[in-house]
């Protein structure tokens, strides 16, 4: 199942790919923290079931931590994949799935929610996506596949970041695909869709 925050495109990539049942893996749910955005409106077209889950709407992070476990494990996923969600995921949560996060720049260099901005402003040359396993940190987590993009000069954080969701929503399918075929084992925990996870 997938979690978004905005436009989608990430999850466009992975409803397209699983389109196809030589894939391996099919998008249970689309999970959202906020009504009315664009992942949510991409998931109801491919007849993807959808829930919202917001933070204002709980006590607090413990509750809605605890709630957005409920409603994810009510689609038992295998795997749990972040791709633009822009909410720090609660031990509840983690404890119990699997869960990969898609972060436009090469970890561990410019974590947080601007990542791009970031990068930009510090001037490298060379910045990219990474695919990376969810922990308790902000984009802590092992590093499971990474992809270097350019910067161009002249680049704002708009151009640059669309030319990094070209290449990430790629290295995404292609990671998510390998999981569900092959499975995958990252610092000693092993991915598999549609089997055991170790
Ligand atoms: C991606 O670059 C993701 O890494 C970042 O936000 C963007 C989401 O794009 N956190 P989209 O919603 O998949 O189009």
């Amino acid at each position: 199942m997938v979690l978004v925050s905005g436009s989608g495109t990430n999850l466009q990539a992975l409803l397209d790919a699983t389109a196809d049942e030589a894939f391996g893996a099919r998008v249970v749910a689309v999970g959202a923290d906020r009504d009315g955005i664009e992942g949510l409106a991409r998931a109801e077209r491919a007849g993807v079931p959808t829930f919202v889950r917001k933070v204002s709407d709980h006590s607090g992070r413990e509750a809605w931590d605890e709630a957005l476990a409920e409603q994810i494990a009510e689609f038992k996923p295998d795997l749990v994949v972040s791709a633009g969600f822009m909410k720090i995921l609660g031990p509840r949560v983690l404890g119990m799935f699997p869960v990969v996060n898609t972060h436009p720049a090469l970890l561990p260099s410019f974590p947080g929610a601007h990542a791009v901005r970031d990068a930009l402003s510090y001037g490298v040359r060379l910045t990219g996506c990474t695919v990376h396993l969810v922990d308790s940190g902000v984009d802590t987590g092992p590093v499971i596949a990474q992809e270097a993009v350019a910067v161009r000069e002249g680049d704002d954080e708009d151009s640059l970041h669309e030319r990094i969701k070209d290449v990430e929503r790629g290295l995404l399918v292609e990671i998510v695909g390998r999981m569900a075929r092959y499975g995958w084992t990252v610092s000693g925990r092993t991915v598999r869709l549609g089997g055991e996870q170790g």
